[in-house]
């Protein structure tokens, strides 16, 4: 909310005179942009602001500058509430556009999303104020949308309709880790494709915080390409160990778990604390066994050893993940896979001399271990004395900045 310009200032020389013309013009203004912004009106907030502005401009270029009024200008960026009314005029538009589900089932593939988004902002909001670009995706669109500064991605978001009526749908997962800061929680899901059967799918468009930072997986590609020493990438390997073992210990608690964990799937947050931004891996189950056809994985980065019937063992998948992710850190590629038939295994090249050293032969043991299963618990793997150890030392090597958009 904008601040009225007081009465009277409490320092300096200046201050109004109550019924001072300018005071009350300006004041008016801004309560009819506060007003504007709690009745959610954006085009009569805008309108309010755009009259503030010109009237300001008005002032300052005036023989007679108002010290009071260049005070205040000063201290309330408009700015800022330009920014605001058009966040929140964009998510509004999102969120209530009236043709939203007849343009979702006029979609024919997720290339379309881009120009979908396009067409929901169209008419409400200037073209020139928002960008649109696509991020990519395997299976999904992931598509960039930047508001004045504000920045998105949007993507569809499937969910089977009886999941989400049971409240055990990845989304119902994303809702109750949302006090944790590894897991990004949407601005904004507007359903966009509704059905009667509860065996079929509900899709939500999605909008939530751009990463500019990227991925873990680009965070070490960068570090192997600039040729950082064995010790440099060990030591950066440790930190996101110790942040991913915090990670899956809080999880466990809410009862949920992550089945795809990949340095794709993880994004960096500007202090390189890991934020999962790929909530399809997230499971809700009370049993360590659930339908494969409700879990999310990636084949590089777990094993035919994870499946049981129709089922996939949550456990197994969760330290193969995270074995698979270590390897890919320290090695910049995802483990190959030796298959036969239907059935394959991970195979990891130790012989690599990344995996040298004292912290290299531990990190080495760690992914063998995960891989094999040997933990029982996540206290098991962090009362793993060199991963403490490390933790201090990791901390302080972060070594490369990554892509701006
Ligand atoms: N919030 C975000 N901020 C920045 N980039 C993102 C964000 N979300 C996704 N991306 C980019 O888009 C890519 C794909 O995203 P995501 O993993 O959600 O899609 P996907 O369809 O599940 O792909 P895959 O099947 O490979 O996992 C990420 O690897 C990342 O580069
Ligand atoms: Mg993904």
């Amino acid at each position: 909310m904008l601040q009225p310009i007081s009465e009277q200032k409490k320092k300096g020389a200046f201050f109004f005179q109550a019924g001072n013309p300018a005071k009350n013009k300006i004041n008016g203004y801004v309560n009819g942009i506060n007003d504007a912004l709690k009745a959610k009106e954006w085009d009569k907030a805008e309108q309010q602001l755009k009259k503030l502005v010109d009237y300001i401009y008005k002032k300052i270029n005036s023989k007679h500058r108002d010290p009071a009024i260049m005070a205040w200008f000063e201290q309330n960026p408009l700015y800022s509430v330009t920014q605001k009314i058009m966040r929140c005029k964009a998510l509004d538009v999102v969120r209530n556009h009236p043709n939203a589900r007849d343009m979702f089932n006029q979609l024919t593939s997720n290339d379309a999303l881009a120009s979908y988004i396009s067409s929901l902002l169209s008419g409400e909001i200037d073209n020139s104020q928002y960008r649109l670009k696509n991020l990519g995706g395997e299976n999904n669109q992931v598509v960039y949308l930047s508001v004045g500064d504000e920045e998105y991605v949007c993507r569809f978001y499937r969910v089977l309709k009886q999941e989400k009526q049971n409240r055990e749908s990845s989304l119902d997962a994303v809702h109750r880790l949302s006090k944790l800061d590894a897991v990004v929680y949407p601005d904004l899901m507007v359903l966009v494709k509704d059905c009667d059967d509860q065996l079929e799918e509900q899709v939500y468009l999605e909008l939530s915080e751009y990463f500019s930072h990227g991925t873990l997986e680009d965070y070490f590609n960068q570090l192997h390409k600039n040729n950082a020493d064995n010790k440099t990438i060990q030591m950066e390997c440790l930190d996101f160990t110790n942040q991913f073992l915090s990670f899956f210990k809080e999880i466990s608690t809410q009862g949920v778990w992550y089945t795809d964990l990949k340095p794709s799937n993880v994004l960096l947050n500007e202090k390189n604390r890991i934020r999962i931004s790929d909530t399809k891996g997230f499971v809700i189950s009370d049993e360590p066994l659930k339908r494969i056809n409700r879990c999310g994985v990636t084949a590089n980065y777990h094993d035919v050893s994870c499946y049981e019937d129709k089922f996939l063992k949550l456990p197994e998948t969760q330290q193969k993940t995270l074995a698979a992710t270590l390897y890919h850190l320290m090695t910049n590629r995802p483990p190959e896979r030796s298959q036969e038939g239907s059935e394959w295994q991970l195979k990891f090249d130790f012989d690599k001399p990344v995996f040298s050293g004292k912290y290299g032969q531990k990190l080495k043991q760690l992914i063998t271990d995960l891989y094999n299963v040997k933990f029982k618990s996540w206290d098991e793997v962090m009362d793993n004395s060199f991963i403490q150890t490390a933790k201090p030392e990791a901390a302080s090597s972060s070594a490369v900045t990554l892509r701006g958009c």
